[in-house]
């Protein structure tokens, strides 16, 4: 029998994720809650458990398109499909053929895999075969490659020196306006929700370091720690970090500033501070910048491909396990 979230239990929702993905992307229930019905985008309609008599078998969450709803942007068609977990493959095509019914009918056009508002995954993980096969028989296709970065942050001496007139330190409380201006004009869309909705979290702006010309933002970089209130971005893989975790990300510049040796000075800055607070396994998610990261020591740790199905190409009416290929 498919339910809503509404009951869900997410200690068993949290076993039951770890029983289906490969160790380093376990999660703990709180994050899983936070990700899922704490979101203001989760999909309370789409997103589904699969417990027929009792415990969950399975489970899927969907999520709307975040632009045009947390923060401005074009509105699109499109849905998420932030994660699943299921015992049984006939669980997952079951699921997912109420998923892409649910979804049709209302008109949506493209559910992409992660790369949601609040997400765990940029993509698939392409260590994780089961879910790419899976993907693949439901009629998703394969799209471009991002990974995350990583070093162990103990040993790390900064080689970039910071350009003369230039600044980096973490925000206060009095940067508040400057930070929200500059991530508005710089990077419009999703980073300066996500940066805001970090420092609500949070309650002060610690988690920025912002790179300054005399009084004026002219970068940031978005740092975590294991003692922060909340996980997001990179910090979802907190589990597999170990204590005293750490990430980074994103970075910025302002773009009539770039190419000068400030990205590479506010990294090096950024990740000194983590140093310094005792960060040990720091992770840079989401990127393709290997070479940028790669002057620092970081080397890819986890690589995802995207992956979209085009709802508008599947044949009317819900599909059956035979149709997908799965008997
Ligand atoms: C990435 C960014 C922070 C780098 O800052 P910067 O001041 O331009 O970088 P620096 O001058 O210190 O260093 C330049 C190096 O950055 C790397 N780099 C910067 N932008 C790059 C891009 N778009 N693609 C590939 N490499 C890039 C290159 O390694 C380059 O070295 P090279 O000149 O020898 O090729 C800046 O370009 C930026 O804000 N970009 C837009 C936001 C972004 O993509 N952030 C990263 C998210 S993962």
């Amino acid at each position: 029998m498919l339910q809503s979230f509404r009951h869900a239990d997410f200690n068993e929702l949290a076993g039951l994720w770890s029983s289906y993905f490969p160790p380093r992307y376990r999660v703990d229930a709180d994050l899983l809650r936070l990700n899922t019905v704490e979101c203001p985008v989760f999909d309370w309609g789409a997103s589904l458990i699969h417990a027929p008599d009792g415990p969950a078998h399975g489970f899927v969450v969907v999520k709307k398109p975040a632009a045009g709803t947390l923060y401005p942007g074009k509105v699109s068609d499109d849905a998420y499909l932030t994660a699943i977990a299921y015992t049984e493959p006939q669980t997952a095509v079951d699921m997912l053929a109420e998923v892409k019914s649910i979804l049709r009918n209302r008109g949506v056009r493209k559910l992409h895999f992660g790369q949601d508002a609040w997400h765990f995954f940029p993509g698939v993980p392409t260590d994780f075969a089961a879910l790419k096969n899976l993907l693949e028989v439901e009629g998703f296709t394969e799209g471009s490659e991002a990974y995350d970065m990583e070093r162990d942050l103990t040993d790390y001496e900064n080689k970039f020196t910071m350009p003369e007139g230039y600044k980096a330190r973490s925000l206060e409380m009095g940067d508040l306006d400057k930070i929200k201006e500059f991530m508005l004009e710089e990077f419009p869309g999703r980073w300066p929700y996500d940066l805001e909705e970090k420092i609500k979290r949070e309650g002060y702006p610690h988690c920025v370091i912002g790179l300054f010309r005399g009084d004026q933002v002219v970068g940031f970089a978005r740092v975590q720690k294991w003692d922060d209130k909340v996980a997001m971005a990179g910090g979802v893989w907190k589990m597999d970090l170990g204590d005293n975790w750490g990430s980074l990300g994103p970075i910025g510049i302002s773009a009539a500033l770039r190419g000068k040796g400030l990205g590479q000075a506010l990294l090096g800055a950024a990740l000194m501070h983590l140093k310094e607070k005792g960060v040990k396994q720091c992770l840079i998610d989401w990127t393709i910048l290997d070479k940028f990261y790669g002057e620092h020591g970081f080397e890819i740790a986890r690589r995802y491909k995207s992956m979209n199905l085009d709802l508008e190409s599947l044949p009317a009416g819900k599909q059956s396990r035979k149709d997908v290929g799965l008997t």
